[in-house]
């Protein structure tokens, strides 16, 4: 028991927040069983570890309350991906069963839908996943190299390096591609937020827009102009999230940065992309009502603004349904004249309590029908991407949220496995576009 004790002091140490004291709680009890079962010394230090971890991450999350903000903050580190392996050389028969006439995009195309997922740039010198978006995708976008953080090493300069490769390989293959994104509470460079509230910071945002839009002018489909502005449980008016740009360029952030944007590239379809907004429940009614506030200010005023994107983080065994919330927000868009895109479908699986893979598989299936079939209604909607697109490079795993949830267990939640060989959610998603469409 003087081990026990050793690790509670370890552990309040550490400063969990409450959710991590949850887990504490769960482990804590797993220790005494295991300890009373004669395990090992070494077995009991690896779960300490992992609690270690779990109050790092707290931390650096900055304890954020909003489960989406704490997954998708920098510096995740100290969580080690799933070990999947070396990745296939080539696509298996199962992956070249279905490109051509059989691919998402073509089915997409042929119910007007551009279809397409988001790529981590580095990851396409695998040869076997560049040929597989390319088989796959109409239209990509990239994970991160367009941000703040992969595109600012310091005030004075700008490394395009990865955001060149990304927009040569799309023209190289002749996708379409997305822009994402200009001003984001997660992507502000450890320097901008360093910078003293003498700072110019409204001007140098402006430069920012400008520079990188230019750049790639007439190539991009659609620009994540904002993302995510929205967060209620901050006590703003209006619903704003209290973030680094809505402090230091002030309220009126995204009047300026789509009027800068409309300048710089005005082929660009500029889209306002928020999440939260898929579920009939009360938090995601909060958000969409303030979202639509949000944009029909920005019309009053003149604002250009041409679409609205859903990012379709979406959970199989959620509580929640997603129909009428949705198509009630999606049909408001569409009154505005705006067109709706959902740019990050992806379904988390780590609430399905079995571990039984063709279950799962199932379960996460038919949650993507479950959204398609209800934006599908829309003629409004023209664009739907998957937020990578095999399971090898999900996000998924690297939050907090799935640390603490399903350690040992890597989602399965994007059309294609950690094999590159088409899952369940591949079909349903196909099927989806051939029945669930409308037009
Ligand atoms: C995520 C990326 O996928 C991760 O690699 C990164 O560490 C954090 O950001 N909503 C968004 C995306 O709009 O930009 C986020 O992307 C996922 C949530």
């Amino acid at each position: 028991m003087a081990q026990w004790r050793a690790i509670e002091a370890i552990v309040r140490r550490i400063g969990a927040s409450t959710d991590e004291q949850r887990e504490w709680m769960t482990t804590r009890r797993q220790v005494l069983n295991s300890l009373t079962a004669g395990a090992t010394w070494l077995a009991v230090q690896q779960t300490m570890s992992r609690c270690w971890l779990l109050g790092q991450s707290a931390q650096q999350a900055g304890q954020h309350p909003d489960e989406m903000t704490a997954n998708s903050a920098v510096r995740q580190a100290g969580y080690p991906r799933p070990d999947f392996g070396t990745p296939p050389t080539a696509l298996p028969k199962e992956a070249l069963a279905v490109r051509g006439p059989n691919s998402l995009k073509a089915h997409a195309s042929q119910h007007g839908i551009l279809s397409g997922a988001a790529v981590v740039v580095r990851s396409l010198t695998d040869r076997a996943l560049a040929e597989l978006v390319v088989d796959q995708c109409a239209i990509i976008v990239p994970e991160n190299e367009l941000k703040w953080r992969g595109l600012r090493p310091s005030k004075e300069s700008y490394d395009f390096t990865q955001a060149d490769a990304f927009f040569a390989f799309a023209a190289k293959h002749g996708l379409k591609t997305r822009g994402h994104t200009l001003a984001w509470h997660n992507s502000v460079p450890d320097w901008l937020s360093a910078m003293p509230q003498s700072a110019d910071v409204r001007a140098i945002f402006v430069d920012h827009i400008r520079t990188v839009m230019s750049r790639y002018k007439g190539r991009v489909h659609s620009w994540d102009v904002v993302n995510e502005a929205i967060l209620p449980k901050d006590g703003m008016p209006g619903g704003m999230r209290n973030s680094f740009w809505y402090q230091r360029v002030g309220p009126d952030y995204l009047d300026l940065a789509y009027r800068t944007a409309r300048e710089a590239d005005p082929h660009a379809q500029l889209t306002y992309n928020d999440y939260g907004v898929e579920y009939d429940n009360a938090d995601n009614e909060e958000r969409r009502r303030c979202i639509l506030t949000l944009l029909r200010g920005m019309q009053t005023r003149k604002v250009p603004l041409d679409a609205v994107g859903i990012q379709g983080h979406i959970k199989a065994a959620s509580p929640f349904t997603i129909g009428k919330g949705l198509a009630v927000y999606i049909e408001a868009i569409r009154s505005m004249g705006l067109e709706v895109y959902v740019t990050e479908l992806d379904v988390n699986e780590d609430d399905i309590v079995s571990d039984d893979i063709s279950h799962r598989d199932r379960f996460v299936a038919q949650t993507y029908q479950d959204l398609l079939e209800v934006a599908f209604r829309s003629p409004a909607v023209k664009l739907v991407l998957t937020w990578g697109i095999t399971d090898r490079g999900t996000w998924l795993n690297d939050g907090p949220t799935h640390h603490r949830k399903q350690p040992n267990r890597p989602q399965r939640c994007l059309p294609f496995d950690p094999e590159y060989r088409p899952t369940p959610a591949f079909f349903a998603m196909r099927e989806s576009f051939n029945t669930h469409r409308a037009i």
